[in-house]
């Protein structure tokens, strides 16, 4: 039995929510200054992961939301990412120093290089390595990482990768990329799971929705979830956040994994490997 407490181990035994919470839309127009509304709301759903990078300029609210909820540090799981610039600019340890900082945190629970950069990411991983060894980071992992992104990282490497966070949604569902990552212990997350709202009005995910008495958005997250992958739905709307934890009452069965696996159309929102930011 599954529900919203449930955790898995990463491959270093550190414990992660199934479900997790996005804040990089909520601090972008028109949402600038909703981070901590959101993440409050979050928090008083049940969510216990919530996802952050430093270019979503949003850690100091992460933090204050964090600190605001009352909960346990050790009780929220918050992850962020190492941006770009910095992995271009040679300022990986100004990185995480400043994301410490911002989110007023002594660690995070996990740290990700945040895209594969060219010609930069294998040595910034020796730095993610450094932060691990030195505790400033409990996990560390990247996102927007291909199969052979990973495979060049592995042939480098002391401490592989503990998760890869990549986009996935019924609209590009990376069967072999997440099929890749279990065989090497990688668990994976699921970024812009509702395709940032362009799935919501699908045909074949509103029959199955129908059925359940569920919304297009929660037979989404389900799908992940019963996938083995970790959603990070982002919303600001308190209904729609909890909407986003209702998701343990109902089983996908078999016929409509299939379905929903076949609705794939390679659509992506950033290419790993054609990417210039
Ligand atoms: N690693 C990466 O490179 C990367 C890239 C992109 C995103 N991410 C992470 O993934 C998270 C989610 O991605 P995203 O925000 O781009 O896309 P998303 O979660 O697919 O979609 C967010 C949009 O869907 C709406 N929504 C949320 N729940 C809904 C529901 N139950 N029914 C109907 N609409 C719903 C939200 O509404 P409202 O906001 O209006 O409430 C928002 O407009 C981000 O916040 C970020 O943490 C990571």
């Amino acid at each position: 039995m599954i529900d919203m407490t449930t955790k898995k181990p990463l491959v270093n035994g550190v414990q992660i929510p199934c479900l997790a919470f996005g804040t990089c839309t909520v601090e972008r127009k028109p949402y600038a200054g909703y981070t901590v509304g959101a993440v409050e709301k979050a928090l008083r759903n049940g969510f216990r992961l919530i996802d952050t990078a430093t270019c979503y300029e949003n850690e100091g609210e992460v933090g204050q939301a964090m600190r605001e909820s009352g909960i346990a540090r050790e009780d929220i799981f918050v992850l962020t990412k190492m941006w770009n610039d910095n992995m271009r600019q040679g300022t990986q340890r100004e990185a995480i120093e400043y994301s410490l900082k911002e989110l007023d945190t002594d660690y995070v629970d996990a740290y990700l290089l945040h895209w594969p950069v060219p010609g930069k990411y294998i040595e910034s991983w020796k730095y993610m390595e450094e932060f691990y060894e030195k505790g400033m980071a409990r996990s560390i992992g990247v996102s927007n990482f291909e199969i052979d992104q990973l495979e060049s990282l592995f042939a480098s490497c002391r401490i592989k990768p503990m998760i890869n966070q990549i986009e996935v949604h019924p609209y590009n569902t990376r069967k072999e990329l997440i099929h890749f990552c279990k065989e090497n212990d990688i668990a994976v997350m699921a970024w812009s799971p509702l395709h940032r709202g362009l799935i919501l009005n699908d045909p074949v995910l509103e029959t199955i929705a129908e059925k359940y008495g569920k919304t297009t958005a929660q037979i989404t997250l389900r799908w992940d979830i019963q996938n083995g992958v970790i959603p990070i739905p982002g919303a600001t709307d308190e209904d729609l956040i909890r909407q986003n934890t209702q998701l343990f009452d109902f089983e996908l069965v078999q016929e409509e994994m299939a379905a929903i696996d076949a609705l794939n159309q390679n659509l992506y929102e950033g290419d790993p490997h054609n990417f210039d930011w």
